[in-house]
């Protein structure tokens, strides 16, 4: 009934539309293991002052124990009248305690303490199994660049062929910011670690409770500093929220690599079967759904973020009640984020690159003409003039429907004549070769075979500090 929660000073019960309105039981309740280790530790803080008898203390206990047990069989479900994961769970306590005992527990906090720190527990705990995750995929990228050895393809910007790079260089790209995000949820974790438990409704509690001693209990290491702050704000849940946003784009670029990979024209990529679906109508097909719903699950979670900013923007200052859509928000992204990710996952470890392929395309679409560019600015030609003599060279094959290196002697010596001797000019070919091409890339983080290597393992050394 009304009267369980706040009814006392009202003279109805909630009527059935505001009922409706206000329940969150179907998406709270997956709290009710973390308020049931919160009840535990506040039940010793109520001790801990003498709140609490020592054998109530045993009791109270003893019967979150059953709670705990009826919660996880099921046996104990919130019902119909439940406001939110909170409302059922004391009364499942008064159930089983009794009205005198277990309406004990509720002194010194509120649901506004309890709720802002059952979010950061549950948070927390699926960070750390998200960061699980992503450290799996960005194996399986590893495994895949590890597997690529030396092998080339075409580098691209604006989708044209650029340069040649080694095809672990372009996976490895995209190890990169999985290997930043994993810092992202482990930084944000720091900030997280901090227990609103005890700062009551706003203002804190008067009976002398140890939040320090709740905080430990429930794996903080500190207690907030304000109790208006510990309560009402809601930025460390949309930090959290902007990590899963950008995990979703970064699964996305990836993710639109592979699509555009797996395409016929491309063929750099073939899906294991176990990882691609079919289609209905056309027996031929085979799609790379996996990435497709990858891609689009990047809007969703970039939609969790964008509402939930909404959501928290203009409140006044303390607990509203608006704060309680904070948690469908991320909810849904760590759901989202638990399947996607086992999928994708998989998805990379199984597909099969077309080194051949991809080897054949290298150096095709004049991508060695800035290879031309730097080998006359290492004849001393100033780049400005060798960018415009090169791109000479690329004009001709063009108008000829030839690669850089099918142009004869003749055409180089005629295109550098003015900037080289006619006997060195021809030279240019031997530097037209894909291999020549990326070993030559040799600096920090460039896409020479030595430098790749040594980003890898690089990557494995960060991996080992996260
Ligand atoms: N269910 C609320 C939430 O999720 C917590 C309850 C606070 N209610 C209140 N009337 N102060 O944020």
């Amino acid at each position: 009934d009304h009267l369980a929660l706040w009814g006392g000073r009202f003279a109805s019960g909630p009527s059935e539309a505001l009922s409706a309105l206000s329940k969150s039981t179907q998406f709270d309740w997956r709290l009710a293991d973390d308020d049931i280790a919160g009840s535990r530790a506040h039940a010793r803080a109520l001790a801990a002052v003498g709140l609490l008898t020592p054998s109530e203390l045993e009791r109270m206990e003893k019967a979150l124990d059953r709670l705990q047990d009826l919660v996880d069989s099921g046996a104990f479900r919130p019902d119909e009248g439940d406001e939110d994961e909170a409302t059922a769970l004391e009364r499942g306590l008064l159930l089983l305690v009794g009205e005198e005992l277990g309406g004990k527990l509720r002194a010194g906090r509120s649901r506004n303490d309890q709720i802002a720190t059952l979010i950061r527990m549950w948070l927390r705990r699926h960070a750390r199994t998200i960061a699980a995750q992503l450290l799996c995929l960005i194996e399986a990228i590893m495994d895949q660049s590890r597997r690529a050895g030396q092998a080339v393809m075409p580098g691209r910007t604006h989708m044209q062929h650029a340069q040649p790079v080694l095809v672990a260089h372009q996976l490895m790209a995209h190890a990169w910011p999985l290997i930043r995000d994993i810092g992202r949820l482990a930084d944000w974790d720091g900030r997280a670690d901090a227990s609103p438990y005890g700062s009551g409704a706003l203002a804190g509690n008067t009976l002398g409770l140890d939040p320090q001693a709740v905080a430990a209990e429930l794996g903080f290491s500190r207690v907030v500093e304000n109790s208006i702050d510990g309560t009402s704000s809601r930025d460390l849940v949309a930090e959290f929220s902007f990590v899963a946003a950008m995990i979703g784009v970064d699964l996305s670029r990836f993710a639109e690599e592979i699509i555009i990979w797996n395409s016929q024209e491309f063929a750099f990529v073939t899906l294991d079967d176990s990882y691609s679906t079919g289609s209905s109508i056309m027996p031929q097909k085979k799609n790379p759904d996996i990435a497709e719903l990858a891609r689009g699950k990047a809007g969703r979670l970039i939609g969790d973020l964008t509402g939930l900013l909404a959501t928290l923007k203009g409140l006044p200052t303390a607990y509203a009640r608006d704060l309680q859509e904070d948690k469908e928000a991320v909810f849904d992204q760590v759901d989202t984020m638990e399947v996607l990710l086992p999928a994708f996952t998989g998805m990379v470890a199984t597909m099969r690159l077309n080194y051949r392929r991809m080897d054949g395309e290298a150096p095709t679409g004049f991508a060695l003409a800035t290879d031309i560019a730097e080998w006359l600015v290492k004849q001393g030609i100033p780049f400005r003039q060798a960018h415009a003599l090169s791109g000479t060279c690329v004009k001709t094959a063009e108008k000829r429907g030839v690669e850089l290196w099918d142009l004869t002697d003749d055409d180089y010596a005629r295109i550098f004549s003015g900037f080289l001797p006619a006997d060195l000019a021809p030279q240019v070919k031997t530097i037209l070769t894909v291999q020549g091409s990326v070993a030559a890339r040799q600096g920090q983080g460039g896409t020479a075979p030595a430098r790749v290597k040594e980003q890898m393992d690089e990557a494995a050394h960060a991996l080992k500090d996260l």
